[in-house]
């Protein structure tokens, strides 16, 4: 089987690209490099036996130059929540939707399954920022009993209502699933689209907008100050955690029954049991390196941002009986672990 991991360079394309060569599929990664820290996959890539394209998926030629896929795994974008806010706008759209649309066309060409990453972040934020909450000394919690469907302790599910503003970020993937779903009902295409929550693991490049666990990890070890930023400063945002070899274990279940997920989207995260606030996720990071480093409080919210964001992944469940099988504590013990081992050059990009 042939596949082409499109952002194959990137922090869930490459791992996942490595998973598949390593199952002994035929892979191939196409990037454009943009993200700082990709071109470091590289070698890893070169290594696993994954082939590598240097183009760009706004570029229909790029994807051609891929040839014959049997399946095409969509691993790029720009994934920043702040991108377009302060310019960069043209980017994102031609980048994320017309590049989804380059995809979901070298998919019909060549009758081939397509796997799409999403993003929780196609819930809206004014609806999420509305979700009743509770609170402990550590973390916000979501209350049993809540105004709007789809939301509970167990997490929000794909029934969460969906008109609101949700960044351009999650406007141009939700525009993008919208055209997988055309595609698959008027083409007959096989897709699957993964509404992932926050991923995390070795070979993320993370930074404050994005890779939130390793941009926290990173700080300590270089003894980078940090703030707790909005909600009052108190630390207590909450996400779930999926670490990048649960994603890539998922997306090869994906890939091995094209007919069970066709035409499915489902929440893919680490779900409730998976969770950690940012108060929680420094002491395991406290933990792992040995290190403590200054954290500030700023109460000021950034535009879109949310208290708090747990999948609830039952319906993906129900489809496979899939269920990611890492904790917090050993995704932040396995980013300390490759930080340490390659700390000279990503001191470059990270610190
Ligand atoms: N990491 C997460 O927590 C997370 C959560 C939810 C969804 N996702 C989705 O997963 C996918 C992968 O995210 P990631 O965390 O690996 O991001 P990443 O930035 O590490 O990887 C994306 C890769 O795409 C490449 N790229 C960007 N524009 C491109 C273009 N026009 N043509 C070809 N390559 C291009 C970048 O160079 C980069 O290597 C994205 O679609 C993202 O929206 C990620």
């Amino acid at each position: 089987m042939r596949v082409l991991v499109t952002g194959g360079a990137g922090f869930v394309g490459a791992n996942v690209a490595v998973h598949l060569a390593g199952a002994g599929r035929d892979v191939v990664a196409l990037d454009n490099l943009r993200r700082r820290g990709s071109e470091l996959n590289l070698p890893r890539l070169a290594a696993a036996g994954v082939s590598f394209l240097h183009g760009d998926v706004r570029e229909p030629s790029d994807l051609a130059a891929a040839g014959a896929v049997d399946a095409l795994v969509e691993c790029s974008a720009e994934p920043s929540v702040l991108a377009g806010v302060a310019g960069g706008l043209d980017y994102l759209v031609h980048s994320n939707l017309v590049g989804a649309y380059n995809c979901l066309e070298h998919c019909r060409a060549h009758g081939a399954q397509l796997v799409f990453l999403s993003t929780s972040r196609v819930y809206p934020h004014t609806r999420l920022s509305a979700v009743t909450l509770a609170e402990t000394d550590t973390r916000f919690t979501a209350a049993e009993t809540q105004e709007q469907a789809g939301v509970g302790p167990d997490g929000v599910s794909e029934g969460f209502p969906l008109d609101g503003p949700r960044t351009f970020y999650g406007a141009t993937k939700l525009a993008a699933e919208l055209l997988v779903a055309e595609y698959a009902h008027v083409f007959g295409l096989r897709t699957i689209v993964n509404r992932f929550g926050v991923i995390a693991g070795p070979w993320q490049m993370g930074k404050v907008d994005q890779g939130i666990v390793t941009f926290w990890l990173a700080a300590h070890r270089f003894g980078r100050s940090l703030s707790y930023l909005g909600f009052g400063g108190s630390g207590k945002q909450v996400r779930d955690l999926l670490h990048v070899d649960d994603a890539a274990e998922l997306i090869a279940l994906e890939l091995d029954d094209p007919d069970l997920f066709a035409g499915a989207v489902v929440n893919a995260g680490g779900g409730a049991g998976c969770s950690v606030s940012l108060l929680e996720l420094t002491a395991l990071c406290r933990e792992a390196t040995g290190r403590e480093t200054p954290i500030a409080a700023a109460s000021e919210t950034r535009p879109g941002d949310v208290p708090w964001y747990v999948s609830d992944c039952a319906r993906l469940q129900g489809l496979c009986g899939w269920q990611p099988s890492r904790t917090p504590a050993q995704i932040v013990a396995d980013v300390d672990a490759w930080v340490g081992a390659n700390e000279t050059e990503l001191r470059r990009v990270l610190a």
